[in-house]
């Protein structure tokens, strides 16, 4: 076995606390859209296992898009530029867009997407964020849906990485040593 879980520090959220949280994140989403048909954005790669779990709990109906963006820094802080990776392939002019993210931290990338999308003129434009850190927040920007805040810790696991890994793990746990 590979030296995996020993690197892990505490786990902050357990599995079955984001089971509970993401299913009534889903009747709450469902209130807003009582005619259904968002689209719902997934923010790659960090919000795709909070995404295909939330759409799961969403029962009317809705379509999927993605994008992706790189934030540029070091390995656990964000230096503010953002650049589109990829962009998505419906049109949302006039349509109600959901974006889903995994972590508002400094809402850089999260201001970045929202200016991106607004610009195409949706009818409606609401964020999902699994995580929020608001110790760390630089830009003011409204998160309508929040799974859970959290301290201003560097986290992993359920989509959130560590250059690149940890992404599979089914809770939030935090890293030894950063
Ligand atoms: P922001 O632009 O500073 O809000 O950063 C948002 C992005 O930074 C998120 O989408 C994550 O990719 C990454 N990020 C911020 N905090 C963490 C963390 O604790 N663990 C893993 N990634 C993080
Ligand atoms: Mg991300």
């Amino acid at each position: 076995m590979l030296d995996w879980a020993s690197e892990l520090g505490e786990v902050l959220i357990p599995q079955e606390k984001i089971r509970e949280r993401v299913k009534e994140l889903g009747r709450e989403i469902s209130e807003v859209y009582p005619d259904g048909a968002p689209v719902v954005v997934g923010v790659l790669r960090g919000a795709s296992v909070f995404h295909a779990d939330l759409i799961r709990e969403l029962h009317f109906p809705l379509s999927i898009d993605f994008m992706a963006v790189a934030s540029y820094g070091n390995a656990t802080r964000n230096s503010g530029e953002v650049k589109l990776i990829k962009d998505l392939e419906t049109s949302v002019g006039g349509a109600d867009v959901l974006l889903v993210e995994d972590i508002v931290d400094t809402g850089l990338t999260l201001s970045y997407l929202l200016g991106n999308i607004r610009n195409r003129q949706p009818r409606s434009l609401r964020v999902c964020s699994f995580l929020s850190k608001p110790a760390r927040r630089a830009i003011d920007v409204t998160v309508d849906f929040l799974g859970f805040e959290i301290p201003d810790r560097f986290v992993v696991g359920y989509g959130l990485d560590y250059q690149q890994r940890y992404r599979n793990l089914p809770f939030v746990a935090t890293l030894k040593g950063i």
